[in-house]
Formats: C-alpha cells, structure tokens, sequence
C-alpha cells in the first residue's frame, strides 16, 4: 500500500498511542517463564509482539487474548521447566527483538528448535548472540553462520559466563541474561555505555555499579516475579508527533500515558536540547516503570550534535530526529551510530534516500550523518521509499506533513510493525 500525505494546516490534538513494544515482547516472554498466571494489560497491538505471542504459543504456552478496551493478555506461566521443544519452526517474523531474546530462551532451556524470520529479518546479523551462546556451551546452526534460519540446541550442561558487552545492545544484553536465568552459577554481563534496561527491571535482576560499568547477573536462584501490570505506552511512538509538534508551524500535541524509563528517553533530552517546548505531566510509575503525559507546542529550533555514548539511549528516534535537524537553523551530527545499518534496513542509507528526496543539505558518513538545517526549509513533496522499514516510514510521513503539496510514502503498511493505528493518528491531528 503506498500512502499519500497532504501538508498540515495545524497539527493539534491528543493521542493515546500504541503500547511499548520492547515492554510488551519482555512482558509476554517473563511471563511465559513464571510459574503461574499473569494478566498484563494494554499488550501491543503491533505486528512484533504478536510475532513473540505466536512463539509462545509454538512452546506450549497457553495465551489468551481478551480482545477488550485494555488489550489484555492472560499468560500461564509454564515456569522454566515447563517449556516444551516445540512441533514446528518458531516464527519471529520481522521482530529482532523476538529472534533475539527466544534465542537465550530456548539456548538456557536446552531445547531445540529452529527459529525463522522475514527477508528482512533474515538478513540482520545473529553473531553478536550466536559467539555468546556458543561460550554458554549450546550449539547453534545459523545460515552462512551469522544469518537465521537459526538451529539452537544443547547436550552438555549450561556453562556461566562472564560478559562484557562488545556493543550496547539491549537485545544482545537480554538473549545473554536470559540464557543465564537457567545455569546453576551465575552469568554476568557487563554494560559501560548503558542501553534499555527493561529486562533487568522486569525480572528484577541484581545490578552491581561502579566505576562506569553496570554488572548485572542471573541464575536458576532468581525468582521470576509474575508480570501482572499495565504497560505504559510507547516512547518511541511518541517521539514522531514530538518532532511533527516542534516543527510544526501551529501544533499542540498532547501524548497520554508515555514511558518515561531513562534508558529509553534520550530524544526527549536531545529535542529539549534543541529547544523544542515539552512538557511533563503527571510523572508517576506504573508497574516497575515511569510514565507520563507529554505535551508538545510549535517551537524554533537549534542544531546538536549526538555522539556515541547516547547513541543506545535514541537508537530508534535517530531517524525522526534527523527530521527535527532539518529545521534548526545550522549544521546537526550524529556519530557512533553505526549500529543503525544493522537495523530493519540499512537506516542510514534509507535515511539518506529520503533526504536526497526532499532536497536536505544531508552527507552520510559510515557511522552517522551531518544535515545542514534550516529553520525555513520547505521539504520536497516526493515518493518516499519506507524500504518496508516502519520508522523511515513514519519519519518520510512527518516530514511531507511540512511540504507544499502531497508525498506519498512506499509500503506504507510497514507501521503495523510497531504502530498500527499510526495513519488514524496522523489524520486526527490533521482534521
Ligand atoms: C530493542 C533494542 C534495540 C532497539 C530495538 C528494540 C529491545 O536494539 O533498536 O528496536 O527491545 O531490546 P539493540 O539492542 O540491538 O540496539
């Protein structure tokens, strides 16, 4: 389905936006590995949630779906002796996260099973877990060694392992951790640029600090606590009406129930850097995690420069905030961001496609990009390629909201990834 996008008149309104994907996969997965029930309410309604449901399902776990106003899911949890090897291949779809975080599932279970992906998916590197699980002493079989399909299995006994992260990744962090929650001795990982912290969080893992690293550990002794909360909705989502309402000429958008975790909120520090007018209300906790009501107003805006240690912190605004830098009246940089290539597409050569489209004063370079911004920029109405990639998707869509006359965005349908209700939204703020 190819999007047409008319320019904005105003973009004004209130949203409630989808659910947190990352929270939503953790929150399923934890459950499944609890020993009991669990009921969490407003589980994602997005595609890659789904994707680590439908997993779930292929081990054994009972799941139902109430399909009522919270979108509440009822997990029983089958506890980690419980998993069963499942009949048939488990699906991840397009979900890195799922791909990744079952791998250290199935791998500290001791189970077999062959984990498969999308074209997209099945292109994204599975090293960085496949060389960690390896040393935990499970075999894995990956396409070319490094791509899925994935075979994961083990003879001998989990061994513990001791981790220092090669690169700040959350998934990679959790598949680890996860792995470990099934060895007798404790495996540690070891974090010096912080990333999403929700796994530690969620199943309330020791965490050691100091001397600019974070420790954290897991064993069969930890307790898996039951996952019965509401999760807060999706920062990430909400980071595309934060740029839309900054750049906006006349924009007042109000953001319901937004997780606020500070390993997942680095956009919001970088727009309030470049002046963009937020408000947090009502910051309160729900569950094991901050949450708030954001509200955003049309603003004038100053370039910045993101560097390597908060790259983890922004990883999924990048593309969005390229959008915001291209209203800011000089030169913006982001490095250290190489990570991005490996990403649903290559996001720093979708991103350049799309600015190169809209007539942007943008260079890429191999870890990041400088944009030459202005606070006048008029933006090309264009055909933007999303690369069936739900975020080059969303951040093309925001921009051509500022263009004279209509773009259209390519395989618009990707949003459904991670944000379904996404064109509603747009047109609610629109009308
Ligand atoms: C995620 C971690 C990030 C992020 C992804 C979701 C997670 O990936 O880009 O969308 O839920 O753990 P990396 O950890 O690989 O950077």
């Amino acid at each position: 389905m190819d999007k047409k996008v008319s320019p904005a008149k105003s973009l004004c309104g209130v949203l409630r936006l989808p659910a947190d994907k990352s929270i939503s996969h953790r929150a399923a997965m934890f459950a499944a590995l609890h020993k009991g029930k669990s009921r969490i309410d407003n589980f994602s309604e997005a595609a890659d949630p789904h994707s680590t449901l439908n997993c779930l399902r292929r081990l054994e776990i009972p799941i139902k779906e109430l399909n009522d106003e919270d979108r509440t899911i009822l997990v029983e949890g089958v506890g980690r002796e419980g998993l069963q090897q499942p009949k048939e291949d488990l699906d991840c779809g397009n979900s890195g996260t799922t791909m990744r975080l079952l791998s250290g599932i199935i791998a500290g279970a001791g189970i077999t099973a062959r984990l498969i992906g999308d074209e997209s998916l099945s292109r994204r590197t599975m090293k960085r877990i496949i060389d960690p699980l390896t040393g935990m002493g499970c075999n894995v079989e990956a396409r070319e060694d490094d791509f899925a399909p994935l075979k994961i299995s083990r003879k001998g006994p989990l061994k513990p392992l001791h981790f220092p992260l090669p690169i700040p990744s959350a998934q990679l962090k959790s598949c680890v951790l996860l792995a470990g929650l099934f060895g007798d001795e404790p495996t540690e990982v070891i974090e010096t640029i912080p990333s999403r912290d929700h796994t530690e969080r969620l199943l309330e893992l020791p965490v050691r600090e100091g001397q600019g690293e974070r420790i954290i550990s897991s064993s069969r002794n930890q307790q898996i606590p039951k996952q019965s909360y509401r999760i807060p909705n999706d920062f990430s989502a909400a980071a595309f009406w934060l740029v839309a309402g900054a750049i906006h000429p006349d924009a007042e958008i109000e953001l319901k129930n937004v997780g606020m975790n500070p390993t997942r909120t680095g956009a919001l520090n970088i727009l309030r850097e470049m002046g963009v007018n937020i408000e947090v209300r009502d910051l309160r906790t729900e569950g094991a995690e901050p949450v708030a009501d954001l509200f955003v107003s049309s603003s004038e805006l100053y370039p910045v420069e993101i560097t390597k240690d908060i790259v983890p912190n922004c990883i999924d605004e990048i593309p969005i905030l390229a959008i915001a830098m291209l209203f800011a009246d000089g030169v913006s940089r982001i490095s250290g961001a190489k990570e991005l290539r490996h990403k649903e597409t290559d996001r720093l050569k979708a991103l350049a496609g799309v600015m190169q489209k809209t007539g942007a004063d943008f260079e890429e370079y191999e870890d990041g990009f400088e944009i030459r911004g202005r606070s006048d920029f008029i933006p090309q109405a264009s055909s933007y390629d999303s690369e069936e990639d739900h975020r080059i998707a969303m951040a093309a869509a925001v921009l051509s909201l500022m263009a004279e006359s209509s773009s259209t965005i390519l395989d618009a349908e990707c949003v459904s990834v991670s944000y379904p209700s996404f064109w509603n939204d747009m047109a609610l703020l629109t009308n």
